[in-house]
């Protein structure tokens, strides 16, 4: 089966691609002939994953499935959110993203956060399917690690061993983070009506 992941993201490309059934080939933004920024303008994760799945198969007519995910921190009342690439401004860097993050967490004892992740999956006669997946954490005084991307560097999982997401190798990154579990639900999803 042929399907296009609606990402530009190399390192997401990287995380979904050994989780993806066997015969799966799956296609990049490039390898469809898209080169243009998707649309992000919803208020919720769902509401972005799919309208970024839903552009790619208006615009490409390509199968296709997108994510959404979100840095939910407990002492900043669920921010940021929806808006975790664009915390520290429109240039979306995760450098600026986490120093602003250390900074805004300073003053709180409380550093428990989550990932979010969404998936929509675009089937090929046009309906859309949803999945979810979380994974708990504690946000660290300093970055660690020079693996993964985004706030991987002050991410540290409830069901780990201390280190950040950025210290492990992508396997592990795998075994419990939000955007394995939620493929998980879209792997269950093809295998079912395969
Ligand atoms: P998006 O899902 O690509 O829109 O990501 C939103 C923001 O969260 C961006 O700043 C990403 O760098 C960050 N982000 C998304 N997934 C992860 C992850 O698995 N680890 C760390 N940061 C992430």
């Amino acid at each position: 089966m042929r399907l296009c992941f609606a990402s530009n993201n190399a390192h997401k490309l990287d995380e979904i691609r050994p989780l993806l059934p066997a015969g799966t080939e799956l296609l990049s933004l490039a390898d469809i002939g898209c080169h243009e920024e998707l649309p992000e303008t919803q208020d919720t994760l769902a509401g972005n994953a799919r309208q970024k799945a839903q552009y790619v198969w208006d615009h490409y007519g390509v199968a296709c499935f997108a994510d959404d995910t979100g840095l939910e921190v407990t002492a900043l009342n669920g921010e940021p959110g929806v808006y975790s690439a664009r915390y520290a401004g429109p240039q979306r860097s995760a450098t600026d993203n986490v120093a602003k993050l250390l900074r805004e967490l300073q003053p709180h004892p409380n550093r428990s956060a989550q990932f979010r992740t969404v998936v929509a999956l675009i089937e090929p006669t046009g309906e859309v399917q949803e999945f979810a997946g979380v994974v708990d954490g504690i946000i660290t005084d300093t970055a660690s690690g020079v693996g993964g991307f985004g706030y991987d560097p002050v991410f540290q999982p409830v069901e780990g061993d201390g280190r950040t997401f950025a210290e492990m190798t992508t396997e592990e990154k795998n075994k419990t983070s939000h955007r394995a579990r939620a493929v998980a639900g879209l792997v269950a999803f093809l295998n079912k009506s395969a």
